[in-house]
């Protein structure tokens, strides 16, 4: 079975879709992994960056994505996702490894209000639904990982069904935030939710090793003010030692090339922190959840 990785933060522009594609790439093309993003943000960012607009539009046309499969497979469980993702993606050089995505799609959030609805037609109270339809989202989402050594769900801002069917089923939540004011409350939230916990004192208990989260720093810019927040949320959370340095390269390889790149030439002076960041989620993450699938 596959790990599963969630990259969520309820906050928007932290860099979830950036984080999500250095991850899909150094896996597939550095570490030989067999990768799926599945893409759960209805404005498509990774699905894009990863397969193009074009390509992204055929599968929006020809209605094969994730919506489409959430749709289809609520009453054939049995569907598998196949026909519906995007092999061979992404334009890095992939020598051994795989990158395919599951498009994201604007029609998600009709899909999933629509199973809501159907479960209070039925006479389901408020609550009885909404975890209904998280358990059943849970459980297409599972699906995926039978196929695949890595799979990543790049997810919205908020908290969409979609994403807290993926935050209560991955093996570990990556959290980018910003070192910004609003960061370490941000990330306060996020580790709540993950956790199932009221209180944030709750969450605190749990040793930092022992969270299914882990946060990450992104737009690092060394001064005073970072330095400030990036204390503030390193005291309560767990944080990657990688941070992430606002850089050009990195805002350049947010855009789909179609040419097969390495990693150099696709991040250009981001290039040893996507080196950087996948060598430590693969030896602190990856290796960790397979020795203890096998044991
Ligand atoms: N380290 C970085 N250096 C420079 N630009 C960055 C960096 N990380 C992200 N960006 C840019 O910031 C913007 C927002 O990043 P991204 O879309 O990955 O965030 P997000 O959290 O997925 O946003 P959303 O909440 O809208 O899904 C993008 O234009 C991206 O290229
Ligand atoms: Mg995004």
């Amino acid at each position: 079975m596959g790990i599963l990785l969630a990259v969520a933060n309820r906050k928007g522009g932290v860099g979830k879709s950036t984080v999500t594609t250095m991850l899909a790439h150094g896996f597939a093309a550095i570490g030989e992994q067999r990768v799926l993003v599945v893409d759960l943000d209805t404005q498509c960012n990774s699905s894009i960056i990863l397969s193009g607009g074009e390509k992204w539009d055929t599968a929006r046309r020809n209605r094969k994505t994730i919506a489409e499969y959430f749709d289809q497979k609520y009453d054939r469980p049995k569907l598998r996702p196949d026909g519906f993702i995007i092999e061979k993606a992404g334009d890095i050089e992939i020598p051994v490894g795989g990158l395919s995505v599951l498009s994201g799609s604007l029609d998600l959030e009709d899909v999933e209000n629509a199973f809501l609805h159907n479960r209070a037609k039925a006479g389901q109270d408020f609550e009885t639904a909404e975890q209904g339809v998280i358990s059943r989202i849970h459980d297409m989402l599972k699906d995926f990982a039978d196929a695949f050594d890595v799979v990543i769900f790049d997810c919205p801002p908020g908290l969409s069904f979609s994403t807290r069917a993926a935050l209560r089923l991955a093996h570990k939540v990556i959290v980018p935030f910003r070192p910004d004011f609003v960061s370490s409350y941000a990330a306060d939230r996020a580790a709540t939710v993950i956790e199932d916990k009221r209180r944030l004192e709750d969450v605190i208990a749990i040793p930092k090793e022992k969270r299914r989260y882990i946060t990450l720093v992104n737009f690092w810019r060394d001064g005073t003010f970072q330095r400030l927040n990036y204390a503030n949320v390193a005291a309560i959370h767990p944080v990657m030692r990688t941070t992430i340095p606002q850089d050009d390269g990195i805002a350049e390889a947010f855009e789909y090339r179609g040419e097969m790149l390495s990693i150099e030439e696709k991040y250009g002076s981001g290039a040893e922190v996507v080196r950087a960041l996948c060598k430590e989620a693969v030896d602190s993450i990856i290796m960790r959840y397979r020795r203890e699938a096998v044991a």
